[in-house]
């Protein structure tokens, strides 16, 4: 009797840690791993763990609209949204996710309290929020707070912009105007005149979003 019991006891330590595990899982194909402990260990490489990232070239996901991030996880995953940075980082990424590992994604991220950035040329700034609040009506430009809100917080599909990364904000003005990348959202027909003067000023202006 007493030999049967330490296998059985090896055994079960195994299956303990084994659970423990799951608290330090990387295993994105594993539904069982909790949303937040995916987004610590896998997401936070790049996008840092509170969603601050640091490097412009992964969008900063902190205070995002839930609605938002869901919505692009799912074009990730679908392959609509295609272009070269989304489809080389976040096509695997988002392979294997299913839509409730989805939803605990964006909600760990939704809840994170996003940082402001130092404020970067007072000019460009000014002519930035010029345009984000009142658009450029000889270019017929539209005023971007009509749908981004007035702080840029976003409302639901339509996503926060402020505090982002303005090379990242530049970057998806340009494929919403040059490419069909991010296809069949009312960003094409928006950033159609815009010019390249326009976008740095009001990514200068978003990536600080003074009060
Ligand atoms: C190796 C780096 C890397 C990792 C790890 C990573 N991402 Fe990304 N992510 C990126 C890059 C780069 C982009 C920008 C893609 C683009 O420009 O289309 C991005 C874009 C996104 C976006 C779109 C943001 C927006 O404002 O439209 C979401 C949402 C996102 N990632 C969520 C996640 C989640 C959730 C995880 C973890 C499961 C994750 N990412 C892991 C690099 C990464
Ligand atoms: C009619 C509503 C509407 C207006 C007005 C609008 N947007 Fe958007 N914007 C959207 C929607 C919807 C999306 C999400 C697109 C998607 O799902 O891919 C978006 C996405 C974006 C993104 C991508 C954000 C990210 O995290 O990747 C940027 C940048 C952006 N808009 C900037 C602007 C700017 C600048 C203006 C003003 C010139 C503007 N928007 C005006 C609806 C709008």
């Amino acid at each position: 009797m007493k030999k049967t019991l330490l296998p059985l006891l090896a055994g079960l330590a195994v299956i303990a840690s084994g659970c423990s595990n799951l608290e330090r899982s990387r295993d994105l194909a594993n539904p069982n791993v909790p949303a937040a402990v995916t987004a610590m260990q896998v997401c936070s490489n790049c996008h840092g763990i509170d969603g601050n990232s640091v490097s412009p070239n992964f969008p900063r996901l902190a205070g995002q609209q839930t609605a938002y991030l869901v919505a692009q996880l799912q074009h990730f995953r679908s392959h609509e949204r295609a272009d070269p940075p989304g489809f080389v980082y976040m096509w695997g990424i988002s392979h294997h996710l299913t839509d409730d590992q989805i939803k605990g994604l964006a909600e760990y991220f939704a809840k994170q309290v996003p940082k402001p950035n130092a404020p970067g040329d007072a000019q460009q700034m000014a002519a930035g929020k010029e345009i984000y609040e009142k658009g450029v009506p000889e270019q017929n430009v539209i005023a971007c707070a009509a749908c981004h809100g007035p702080k840029a917080q976003g409302i639901e599909a339509f996503p926060r912009l402020a505090y982002q990364h303005a090379d990242y904000i530049v970057k998806q003005l340009d494929i919403f105007q040059h490419t069909q990348g991010r296809p069949g959202t009312p960003m094409e027909a928006i950033t159609h005149p815009l010019t390249g003067e326009n976008k740095q000023a009001i990514a200068a202006y978003l990536q600080a979003f003074p009060d």
